[in-house]
């Protein structure tokens, strides 16, 4: 981390204490097309990004750019809704910013989602949960390291936290939702991937393929955050199946998961609270 970039994040946390004394215990990142969850917890605030000094503003149609505070079931959450992405021209330390901020900010978990190409759940709507992730894009920790936030070299053994992975499965399971679980890819974007790079990503061990999620994960890592994601998958990678990406559609995943992946999110987290 360059010392203008620890700056700008002090800054921007400084900005973001301006706008709210808020402490979250999770941190929920919203992918593609999953924005409009954040309508659904108990809101008490939310704050733009471009409210905020030094804050990476999403250039991505449907990636709104703010933090909605509040609670689900109790859990004092923050919503990211919007990210932004490598493909967008930022830094992999500016994508992660937000990630940073909330930590910051108390968040000692990070329920993440995406948008992916499914390798091993081809279907429209399937859900995989991400047990481990395999980075193509510059790790956001590059540069010299900032102590407070964490070590030189941490630990990616088992980055996405196991006892919290259970509690995802065991709630999926009581809910009656089908939830894999997989090994998910992040490409730079912002093209999709040939087929032959799918091809490629499944030798690799990967399961699903998407633009995000991985350096948030290192980020979060990072700062001792604990991770748990899930993919939502919006089409079959390509060449999994003779499916054109030419019209990927993540409302469409979303409709047919039919509100389950927001019920096992804000399930999950009422859970999460138990081993917080
Ligand atoms: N590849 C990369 N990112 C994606 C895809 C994909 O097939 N689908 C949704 N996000």
């Amino acid at each position: 981390m360059q010392a203008q970039y620890i700056e700008n994040l002090q800054k921007a946390y400084k900005s973001l204490r301006q706008h709210t004394d808020f402490c979250p215990e999770v941190l929920l990142v919203l992918g593609s097309g999953l924005g409009k969850f954040a309508e659904s917890i108990d809101k008490v605030g939310e704050v733009s990004y471009k409210d905020i000094e030094g804050m990476p503003i999403s250039t991505v149609a449907g990636h709104e750019g703010k933090f909605v505070f509040g609670y689900i079931g109790g859990v004092k959450v923050v919503v990211m809704q919007g990210r932004v992405h490598y493909y967008e021209g930022y830094s992999s330390q500016d994508c992660v910013m937000p990630v940073r901020l909330m930590g910051m900010a108390g968040a000692k978990v990070m329920f993440v989602t995406n948008a992916a190409g499914g390798i091993k759940y081809p279907e429209i709507g399937a859900l995989m949960r991400i047990t481990d992730h395999i980075s193509l894009v510059p790790s956001p920790l590059i540069g010299p390291n900032w102590e407070r936030l964490g070590k030189r070299f941490p630990d990616m053994t088992k980055p996405y936290d196991e006892q919290l992975g259970k509690i995802v499965d065991d709630t999926a399971k009581q809910l009656g939702i089908n939830l894999g679980t997989g090994v998910y890819i992040q490409f730079s974007g912002p093209s999709y991937e040939t087929a032959s790079e799918v091809r490629m990503a499944q030798i690799m061990g990967a399961d699903a393929v998407g633009m995000s999620t991985a350096i948030e994960v290192i980020a979060a890592r990072h700062m001792g955050i604990r991770v748990v994601g899930i993919s939502c998958i919006t089409n079959p990678a390509c060449g999994i199946t003779s499916m054109s990406l030419d019209n990927v559609d993540e409302g469409e995943a979303v409709e047919r998961t039919g509100g389950k992946l927001q019920q096992l999110i804000f399930e999950s987290i009422k859970k999460i609270k138990e081993v917080l």
